[in-house]
């Protein structure tokens, strides 16, 4: 079993060490737990990839821990961009821009753009601040399952196969980052998250530009068009309390307070998982804001089963 260490000055310590010793470590942020290393070592990138079992296809996302460190990785950040990072972070908002060639192709899954994000979390950026490089991190989770929104959730996935996990708490928001493309004139939103369109839109008000919708469109960010976040029992999508058949157990209710929904939905896919249930039933949200981010997990959820 991996080690579990506390979010102090020792665990930050330890983190750093093991990041810059090519190790990977447990992330916690506020959206979901990454599996992080060093993004400048490519061995610890590969290594990333092996054990999520995830095709090096399928870029990772950079995080890091100040908004300057954004043009180290990116020499073409358009003012839209500016904005957007200006206003979101530190936050759950991921930006697609063109890569410097600096940037590792391991990283960024062979293509020309790169992923950046940086966390509102103060440990991850404390880690990342320390160890004084960006550090690549995809969701601590084996490939295609539920994120995981404790430290405990990645150690039970990952068990050995992390160096150690530091424990920052259960995440805050609890579905991944929003992703938004601005390496081509027309902004896209790849994967939506707790920073909306509407709040994307009304920060791009008066660039003569706004977000469009991408998240149905080619498959330009790998691994979101599939089945994916889902757990093993089978979930059963209803779009309002009355439609639940009589007796149904157990039930998840997303349709009242979608932040605490959007909290909680992972860690109790995963304790249903646990107590061995074959079936659950989820009430969706309202298709907006926040709801609109836990539609889109809920029905890659249940899809395909
Ligand atoms: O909230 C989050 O974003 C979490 C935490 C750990 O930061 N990370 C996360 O990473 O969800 P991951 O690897 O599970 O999802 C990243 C998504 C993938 O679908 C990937 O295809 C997309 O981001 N992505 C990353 N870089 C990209 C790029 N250059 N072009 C298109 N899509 C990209
Ligand atoms: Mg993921």
């Amino acid at each position: 079993m991996t080690r579990i260490v506390a979010a102090n000055e020792k665990g930050v310590a330890e983190a750093v060490d093991a990041l810059r010793a090519g190790n990977l470590i447990g992330l916690p942020t506020e959206t979901v737990y990454g599996l992080a290393a060093d993004a400048t070592n490519d061995e610890a990138v590969r290594h990333i990839f092996v054990v999520k079992g995830r095709p090096a296809s399928h870029p990772l996302i950079v995080h890091i821990a100040e908004p300057e460190q954004l043009f180290d990785l990116s020499d073409q950040v358009s003012d839209a961009c500016r904005t957007l990072i200006d206003h979101a972070w530190p936050g759950p908002l991921t930006v697609i821009v063109p890569a410097r060639a600096s940037v590792s192709r391991v990283v960024t899954g062979g293509r020309d753009t790169v992923g950046v994000r940086l966390p509102a979390h103060d440990t991850a950026r404390e880690i990342i601040r320390k160890l004084g490089r960006p550090v690549a991190a995809p969701s601590a989770n084996r490939f295609g399952h539920v994120s995981p929104t404790t430290a405990q959730h990645v150690a039970d996935d990952l068990g050995d196969d992390v160096d150690l996990v530091v424990d920052g708490g259960a995440c805050a928001v609890g579905v991944e980052s929003t992703i938004v493309d601005c390496s081509q004139p027309t902004i896209e939103i790849l994967r939506p998250g707790a920073v909306t369109e509407d709040d994307i839109n009304e920060l791009l008000t008066g660039m003569h530009t706004r977000a469009v919708d991408g998240t149905s469109g080619e498959a330009r960010a790998p691994g979101m068009l599939e089945r994916h976040y889902a757990p093993r029992a089978t979930v059963l999508l209803y779009e309002h309390r009355d439609d639940l058949p009589s007796g149904a157990d157990p039930v998840i209710d997303c349709s009242h307070d979608v932040a605490s929904a959007a909290r909680s939905l992972y860690a109790q896919l995963r304790s249903f998982d646990d107590a061995g249930r074959r079936q659950v039933h989820v009430v969706l949200p309202p298709r907006r804001g926040l709801g609109y981010a836990l539609r889109d997990r809920l029905t890659k959820a249940a899809a395909g089963r």
